[in-house]
């Protein structure tokens, strides 16, 4: 046994290693489960008593011999492929560090705001985890209201406590500004909003809305159409508007209104379906359900409501066709704008 082993011993002794395809048949003939020393070992089992001692300390003399030539000559290669790759050309430009834009969304956004704020109206946020209270019933949602479902919403916790959502839109934000604030009130209310829908081009699971509330005397369904007019003459430039009679269980009449964008570009009529007109955002005048949930005198003050995806509009403004693209922080697509 021991005179195997030398011989073993001279084979590792005289393997030249000069490449890592030689390291690496030299490892599977003497290294691998079933190279030579691994064989040794297996033999090993059967030597007898009074030889063992020897023969075992032979052989482990062997196995580290043939670990360390395998080791050296591992780190040379290693070492000297980094060497390759440290010859690097040091005078080529670096790669520029790319810093990011103003999101789209955020652009949009601000340029709502600014529009609405030349009239008077300040800026409002609220939580994106809501109660139930405040995402539905407050706002006159019925108890079994299809949008209170699984399908619609998704909820955060369920017990007996109470029912928390992420909100399924920011008209929550109303609720929480006439609970506390007082009358009148004239706000904008931006922000996320989640909906359990599946993700396509066309919608994703969250978006951001932007909702408008105004509370006073004498508030008039007149005041709305000119308050929305104003705006998409700002944002969209002078376009024809137009009502059409909707529903929200928060307003009361309900409308959803449409700009004239015409049928002229193949992209507007695509758009508009042929019809030239798109739906831009959903209003009312609010409920007087609403306004006694908030302890407010719908005797007395009257306002309106409306509510636009800024998410939507920013699609409309630059002819994004997918609104994943608005979620993936690709630089290259943000660069745009
Ligand atoms: N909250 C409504 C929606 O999510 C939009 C809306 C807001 C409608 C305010 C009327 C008044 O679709």
């Amino acid at each position: 046994m021991i005179e195997t082993i030398k011989n073993i011993e001279i084979e590792v002794n005289n393997f030249e290693i000069i490449n890592e395809q030689s390291l690496e048949n030299f490892r599977l003939q003497f290294l691998s489960k079933k190279g030579k020393i691994s064989e040794l070992f297996e033999v090993f089992k059967t030597v007898s008593g009074e030889q063992k001692k020897e023969v075992g300390k032979t052989l482990n003399e062997l196995r580290i011999l043939a670990d360390e030539k395998f080791n050296s000559f591992k780190v040379n290669f290693q070492s000297s492929q980094n060497k390759n790759s440290q010859e690097m050309d040091y005078s080529l430009p670096v790669n520029a560090l790319q810093l990011g834009t103003e999101h789209p969304i955020n652009k949009v956004k601000n340029e709502i705001i600014s529009i609405f704020k030349t009239i008077g109206f300040s800026i409002a946020y609220g939580p994106e985890i809501e109660d139930e209270w405040h995402n539905f019933s407050s706002l006159n949602f019925a108890e079994n209201h299809p949008a209170r479902d699984m399908q619609d919403t998704f909820f955060v916790d369920k017990n007996p406590q109470g029912n928390f959502a992420l909100r399924t839109h920011t008209s929550s934000v109303q609720i929480r500004l006439m609970e506390k604030e007082p009358v009148p009130i004239r706000s904008l209310m931006p922000g996320r909003v989640y909906r359990n829908e599946a993700v396509s081009a066309r919608s994703n699971c969250f978006f951001h809305q932007i909702e408008g509330l105004y509370i006073d005397e004498n508030v008039s369904f007149a005041d709305l159409k000119q308050t929305l007019y104003y705006f998409v003459s700002q944002f969209f430039g002078e376009r024809e508007i137009r009502f059409r009679p909707s529903y929200f269980p928060f307003t009361e009449p309900s409308a959803e209104m449409d700009i004239f964008l015409g049928t002229e570009t193949e992209q507007d009529y695509r758009l508009t379906k042929g019809t030239g007109w798109l739906e831009i955002l959903g209003c009312g005048m609010v409920d007087p359900n609403v306004l006694i949930n908030c302890n407010i005198d719908p005797e007395k003050y009257t306002g309106f409501a409306f509510g636009m995806g800024i998410d939507r509009i920013t699609m409309l403004k630059y002819g994004i066709k997918d609104i994943r693209q608005l979620f993936e922080n690709d630089i290259r697509f943000l660069k745009q704008f």
